[in-house]
């Protein structure tokens, strides 16, 4: 009993209330909760019943008479009804109702209900099975985040302080600006964050927007290592949560309001204080990290007396794509231009690339340094590379690289940075000399 009303649960997975309808068949894909309706006060009864389970959001299945208070309940709550299954309604309302709905038996689909479409009920347990596990968007959701992770964005991480007096925070790209008058800002969290129901219930929260020297500390809070603050150094800010030393700003925030949205909780923050400093601060496109620093260094090393190498790591069907080098017998190469003879430029790289049989993808810059030994401007771009022809090519795995057959220190040092970041799919640009590999200042 909860909230007044009897109920009784079967079964694990994602919730389903069965309002007049006996849902044992459900229990054995979804955690079923079975509830009395005539024990206590409708739509709001519903409401508590699925807070005091700690739901977020369920699916129902109504029979009947229960059909009414489903749909009054689905159009008071929106953000709790993920689905909304009707056995045999008693009648149909005008409300509106946005989420999938599932109609059994004979009826007309009100205009208000947009995505609801009617079958026969034939098999009534086969139906409601197959309609409770149907996606929800009809989106493959890798493509859906790939196509939200091409808007370049910085990184934060969202930091607060939990019921037991610790630290907690995690990585975070959704933040915006909301508003000046008042000062607002807003974050969305995943509900399966570990920290999700801390956040949702903490009286506040800060935003570290970190600097582009900070990529580890991204790592680090987007990590489920349960010492995050203890491998990062912070303080507490003046509302109290904590702020992450070395950061390009932070707003300290009292909570303003908590939405719920989907999968993601919105906390909406009203700034207490804040503060910024000139460091560039880190970006964040298509999964990778971006440093305004080494597009700069580049522009930097483009344009210095010395001379320049372009060059490309590129991948073909998962192995690195080398080059024999014409400057040492058996030796191979990057494909890279500007090495021997006059600098090189990325339209020289280009043609040489086209030369060589590759349709290469040449995405975000991955590494910037003087090369110690020959003192050249050194520019790596990554990428991926279709064979058009095998040519002159030699594919190498990445467990398996003849380092010995490389060109030098730097060559190498890159590389086998390169292939350990791979092997934990991330990319950390850099820039500095091939062996510190840091983020150079930039004037
Ligand atoms: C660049 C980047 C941006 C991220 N943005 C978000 C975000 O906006 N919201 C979110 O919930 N998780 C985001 N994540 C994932 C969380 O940082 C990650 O799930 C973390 O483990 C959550 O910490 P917790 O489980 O300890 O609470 C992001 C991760 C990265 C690397």
């Amino acid at each position: 009993m909860a909230a007044g009303l009897r109920y009784s649960e079967t079964g694990e997975g994602e919730a389903v209330l069965c309002l007049g309808h006996d849902g044992q068949a459900l229990a054995a894909t979804h955690r079923v909760i079975a509830v009395d309706i005539t024990s206590g006060g409708p739509v709001n009864g519903l409401r508590h019943l699925i807070e005091d389970l700690g739901i977020t959001a369920a699916n129902i299945v109504a029979r009947g008479a229960g059909a009414g208070l489903a749909l009054a309940f689905a159009a008071a709550h929106p953000q709790n009804v993920l689905r909304l299954a009707l056995v045999a309604p008693a009648r149909l309302t005008e409300d509106t109702i946005l989420c999938p709905v599932l109609i059994l038996g004979e009826a007309e689909v009100p205009a208000s209900m947009p995505r609801a479409r009617v079958e026969g009920a034939s098999d009534i347990d086969a139906q409601l099975a197959s309609f409770l596990t149907r996606r929800l968007s009809g989106f493959d959701n890798r493509e859906l985040r790939s196509a939200f992770g091409s808007f370049m964005t910085g990184v934060t991480i969202v930091t607060t302080t939990g019921v037991d007096g610790g630290p907690r925070g995690f990585t975070a790209n959704s933040f915006t600006s909301v508003s000046l008058e008042p000062p607002l800002l807003m974050i969305c969290i995943g509900k399966q964050a570990a920290s999700m129901e801390t956040f949702r219930r903490a009286r506040g929260f800060a935003v570290n927007i970190l600097s582009e020297a900070q990529k580890d500390t991204s790592v680090l809070f987007a990590s489920k290592r349960h010492d995050k603050f203890e491998a990062a150094s912070w303080r507490p800010g003046p509302f109290g949560n904590p702020l992450i030393e070395g950061s390009a700003a932070w707003f300290d925030c009292a909570r303003y309001q908590v939405i719920d949205a989907g999968d993601h909780i919105i906390l909406m923050g009203h700034i207490e204080a804040f503060s910024y400093s000139d460091a560039n601060p880190l970006g964040y496109a298509r999964g990778h990290y971006i440093t305004l620093g080494l597009e700069q260094a580049a522009v930097n090393a483009a344009s210095s007396a010395s001379r320049t190498v372009v060059g490309a790591i590129l991948e073909n069907d998962n192995r690195l794509v080398l080059l024999p080098d014409p400057s040492r017998p058996s030796g191979l190469a990057l494909p890279e231009v500007g090495r021997l003879g006059p600098s090189g430029s990325a339209s020289q790289l280009h043609d040489l690339l086209q030369r060589e049989g590759l349709d290469a993808t040449l995405g975000f810059l991955f590494a910037v340094f003087e090369n110690p030994g020959t003192r050249e401007q050194c520019i790596y771009y990554r990428g991926e590379a279709l064979l058009h022809a095998r040519g002159r090519t030699v594919l190498a795995d990445f467990e398996d690289i003849p380092w010995d057959r490389l060109p030098d220190e730097a060559t190498r040092s890159m590389l086998r940075r390169y292939a350990a970041e791979r092997k934990i799919g991330r990319f950390k640009v850099y820039s500095g000399d091939h062996r510190q590999g840091t983020v150079k200042a930039v004037d």
